[in-house]
Formats: structure tokens, C-alpha cells, sequence
């Protein structure tokens, strides 16, 4: 996949006119989009709306200013259908909101994802991939798209992520039986240290998430592990949920979409409120 040649790539920043308002506002810039991210016929698409200043928070490798949220889960838990729901909630509230996921978010990483999650009848049978080929497979195209956030985030851009470093630990650590300590170690490194400000896990039984994703057809390599593999995932997922509670909110992911949606809203009210009134703190600074 290639980045579109006459778009505007979603790592850069919104146009924006530097006047006397401190570069805060681009005066209702159009939107602009570039999928990078859309081998499943998805757009990652980057609404360059209005670049605002957030909340200074430090859990990247340098204070940076943005909000970076991801979405956790077993398969077919709603992840997908909810961080489209929320990015397009948060356009509307004119914030700039990058849409992105893992593995994948740059083109590189997006070649990655396809040796990660394409099963290819001959290589399952002869050459399955390792769990430590899945480690290196995962981290690398993470580097890659940690390289590209990094910057939107300084910027103020809200990131919503499908998927980030609570899966490898989830799916490679608690499915794998990888290590966790090391693992925890390689994931800083290949992150820089970046760790999401708040992340949404969406739980629901092994069963129920198996059959939402067979119903949608679009199976991968993943979606066919047994179900044993996936009990341990979630019990990983839920593991990591107690010992983050501060940042992971678990989500009943069998209630109706709408309803999850609303939530999630309400539980980024606070976040956003403090955000704007940071924004108005930068205001009456310039
Ligand atoms: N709250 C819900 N109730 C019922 N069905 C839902 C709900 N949320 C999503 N679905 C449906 O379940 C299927 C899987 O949803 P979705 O693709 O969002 O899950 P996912 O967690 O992103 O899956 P994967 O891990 O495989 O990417 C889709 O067909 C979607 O329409
Ligand atoms: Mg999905």
C-alpha cells in the first residue's frame, strides 16, 4: 500500500495560520485525509479540523501535549466499531484527530501487518510463525508508527488507536507464555516509552467475540487460534486492566454499540474538560 501522492499524510499537523493567537487555531481548516492504514478498505484518515493545545502529560519519551487513546480487546469485542465512533465524536467537537491502529498506521507497518495477520495455506502448514517471530514482527512495525505519533502528539493531536502495547503483552505474554518481564522491557523499547493517556478494554465472553467475527466473515490468522488461546488473552486483558486501573477503563463490551459509545464519551468528559482548560490557560498566556 502507498500513502495517497496528493494527500495530506495524518501525521502532519493541521494547516495552521501563525498569527498573534499563538498558532492555536486554523481558522476552520478543511478537512484533509490521507488513508495510510486501509488495506481492509478502512481510511485511517487524519481530520486536520483545529489544532489545539492540550494538557501537557508525560508518558512519551518527551513532554508532549496531545491525548493518546487506545482501544483494547479480544477479537470481534467492538474495538473497531467504537474508535470510529469515538474519532468521529470528537471531530465533531472540532478537535484534530488522528484514526489509526496496530499493527499497521504507516505503509511499512502496514506491510507488517499483512505477514502478521495473513495466514497463507502453505506457510501455516510448513513455516508457522514463532512467538518471538510474532514479538519482532509487532515491535517493529510499532517503532514505525511511534516514529509518526510521537510528533502529531507533541503537536496536540488527539490519537485514537486501535490496538497498542496492552495486546503484545496480552496476545504474545499471556497467549504465547512469552515472558512477561522482557517482553515488557522490549515493548518500552520500541515505543520510546510512549504509553497511552487513557485506554478503553472492551471484555466480553471468548464465545461471544468468535462469533461476531465469524459473522463478519473477514477472518485472520488470529481469529483461528483455538479457543483456549483466547481465554488466556482475556485473562490477560483482565489482568492488565487490575493492574492499570488508573488508565484502563474495562468496558461491558456486550451491551449495545450505542450504548458503549455514550460511555466512552462520558468517560472522556473530564479529560476534555481539562483539556480546555489548559487550552484557555495558553489563551490568556500569549
Ligand atoms: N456492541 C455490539 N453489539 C453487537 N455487535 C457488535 C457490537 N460492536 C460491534 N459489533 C459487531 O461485531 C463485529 C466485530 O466488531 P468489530 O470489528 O468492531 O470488533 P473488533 O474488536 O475490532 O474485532 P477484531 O479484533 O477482529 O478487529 C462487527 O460485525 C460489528 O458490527
Ligand atoms: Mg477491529
Amino acid at each position: 500500500m502507498t500513502e495517497k501522492e496528493d494527500g495530506i499524510c495524518p501525521f502532519r499537523p493541521p494547516i495552521t495560520n501563525v498569527g498573534n493567537d499563538g498558532g492555536e487555531s486554523d481558522g476552520g481548516a478543511a478537512r484533509q485525509s490521507c488513508p495510510v492504514a486501509n488495506s481492509n478498505g478502512v481510511d485511517y484518515d487524519a481530520a486536520a479540523m483545529r489544532k489545539t493545545p492540550r494538557t501537557s502529560s508525560k508518558t512519551g519519551s518527551s513532554r508532549r501535549h496531545g491525548l493518546f487513546i487506545t482501544f483494547e480487546g479480544i477479537e470481534g469485542s467492538g474495538k473497531s466499531t467504537q474508535a470510529h465512533a469515538l474519532a468521529r465524536a470528537l471531530r465533531a467537537k472540532g478537535l484534530w484527530v488522528i484514526e489509526t491502529r496496530e499493527p499497521g498506521g504507516t505503509p511499512v507497518a502496514e506491510r507488517i501487518r499483512e505477514v502478521f495477520l495473513t495466514p497463507g495455506r502453505a506457510r501455516r502448514a510448513t513455516d508457522p510463525l514463532t512467538p518471538e517471530c510474532e514479538v519482532a514482527l509487532i515491535l517493529a512495525a510499532r517503532s514505525q508508527h511511534v516514529a509518526r505519533l510521537l510528533p502529531a502528539l507533541r503537536q496536540g493531536a488527539v490519537v485514537v488507536c486501535d490496538r497498542f502495547s496492552d495486546s503484545t503483552l496480552a496476545y504474545q505474554g499471556f497467549g504465547r507464555g512469552v515472558p512477561l518481564p522482557g517482553l515488557r522491557r522490549l515493548v518500552r523499547w520500541a515505543t520510546r516509552g510512549l504509553t497511552p493517556d487513557v485506554t478503553f478494554f472492551f471484555d466480553l465472553p471468548v464465545a461471544q467475540g468468535l462469533r461476531r467475527r465469524l459473522r463478519a466473515k473477514d477472518t485472520d490468522r488470529m481469529d483461528r487460534e483455538p479457543p483456549a488461546f483466547h481465554q488466556r488473552v482475556r485473562k490477560g486483558f483482565l489482568t492488565l486492566a487490575r493492574r492499570h486501573a488508573r488508565r484502563i477503563h474495562t468496558i461491558n463490551a456486550e451491551q449495545p454499540a450505542r450504548v458503549i459509545s455514550r460511555r466512552l464519551l462520558t468517560l472522556l468528559d473530564p479529560v476534555l474538560t481539562e483539556e480546555r482548560r489548559a487550552r484557555r490557560r495558553i489563551i490568556k498566556r500569549v
